[in-house]
């Protein structure tokens, strides 16, 4: 196990890319100021250099770089997406220049995975694009995975529950920030199916009923404590939440995200019903489940208004058609990766 994050007390890691982390992340509780004046001439040259390592490695393959880079990212997106409690480096240019070198490595592994001349094929009529996202998202090893269909449904155990939840907190843990981040600069039927989507989350105004009220619902079952989700993490999962949060905070990649949560939308009920069957299978307290339950009727009725009000308009423009099928295939391919990850036959 590998272990960014690690209290205080524990060794120092021996693993390079670990170390780069736990030196760039210790800066994050500083002032921008402090960062940008320390971060300055040959020690940036030096930091910057050692992230590209991190990004050259993990490009070759080698799997402990991933978890560094996809750590160090979900890192800097913390300071962008949670209120701080202390002195926060959020507006230091070189943390912006580190998250960006992150993001650009992060960008062009997704894109290296993508079938070359894909993108340039898609149908122009928006139903026909419609459905060839669809017929797409059908074809591929990641619909009806497995780790759903026979790994969660028959053989998971109590503990592997527990393990799972904790890898779906970086997308289901704060889908409503999501919607929130990438809302920003619409307009129209879009902005309306966004907000809608948002107030479903919202529990429609009932605190009891708030979407990450009820998934952490399933962390008190499991008393699941913050430090221990930290360290428990996986690249494969560190990497879909980063993911999200890229498509989401940038207006340039508007089309991705509507394609990307779209698509998560869209796959979520068929695997909840398995995870929800597991759940029953073992007798776990019923308070745990109700988020599972609600999201296999509330999420076929989002992704139909997802892909009705937000995709169907936007697929008018060419641009968009590629940009929406790009974010479909980014989340296709990663969140396949995960469950390979996960399959009981890759841990062992
Ligand atoms: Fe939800
Ligand atoms: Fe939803």
């Amino acid at each position: 196990m590998l272990t960014a994050g690690r209290s205080e007390a524990a060794p120092v890691p021996t693993d390079p890319f670990l170390s780069t982390v736990d030196e760039i992340t210790a800066w994050f509780a500083s002032s921008p100021e402090k960062v940008d004046a320390a971060l300055s001439g040959s020690e940036r040259e030096r930091v910057l250099s050692r992230v590209a390592g991190i990004n050259d490695a993990a490009a070759a393959g080698d799997r402990q770089a991933l978890y560094a880079q996809q750590f160090l990212l979900d890192r800097v997106y913390r300071l962008h997406t949670k209120l701080p409690e202390q002195e926060s480096a959020e507006g230091s240019v070189v943390v912006h220049e580190i998250g960006r070198m992150l993001e650009t490595a992060t960008s062009q592994a997704q894109d290296a995975l993508v079938e070359p001349g894909l993108l340039d094929e898609l149908p122009s009529e928006p139903r026909r694009y419609l459905s060839w996202l669809k017929q797409t998202a059908r074809n591929h090893r990641v619909y009806k995975h497995p780790y759903y269909h026979e790994f969660i449904r028959n053989d998971a155990t109590e503990n592997d529950l527990r393990n799972y939840v904790m890898q779906e907190s970086v997308v289901d843990g704060r889908f409503d920030d999501l919607l929130a981040m990438m809302q920003v600069g619409t307009a129209g039927a879009a902005k309306l199916e966004i907000a809608s989507n948002f107030w479903d989350e919202m529990g429609n105004g009932d605190p009891a009923e708030v979407h990450t009220h009820l998934f952490n619902k399933i962390f008190e079952v499991f008393e699941i404590p913050e430090e221990e989700l930290e360290r428990s993490l996986s690249a494969t999962s560190l990497l879909n939440g980063n993911l999200a949060v890229l498509l989401a905070r940038y207006r340039a990649l508007y089309g991705e995200s509507v394609g990307f949560l779209g698509m998560t939308e869209w796959m979520a009920p068929d695997r909840f019903v398995q995870v929800v069957h597991a759940w029953e299978r073992l007798g776990l307290p019923d308070v745990g489940i109700t988020y599972h339950r609600l999201h296999i009727t509330i999420d076929s009725q989002h992704a139909q208004g997802w892909f009705h009000n937000v995709v169907l308009p936007a697929a008018e423009s060419p641009a968009m058609r590629r940009a929406i099928a790009r974010g479909v295939l980014w989340r296709l391919n990663s969140s396949a990766a995960y469950l390979d990850e996960r399959m009981p036959s890759a841990a062992a």
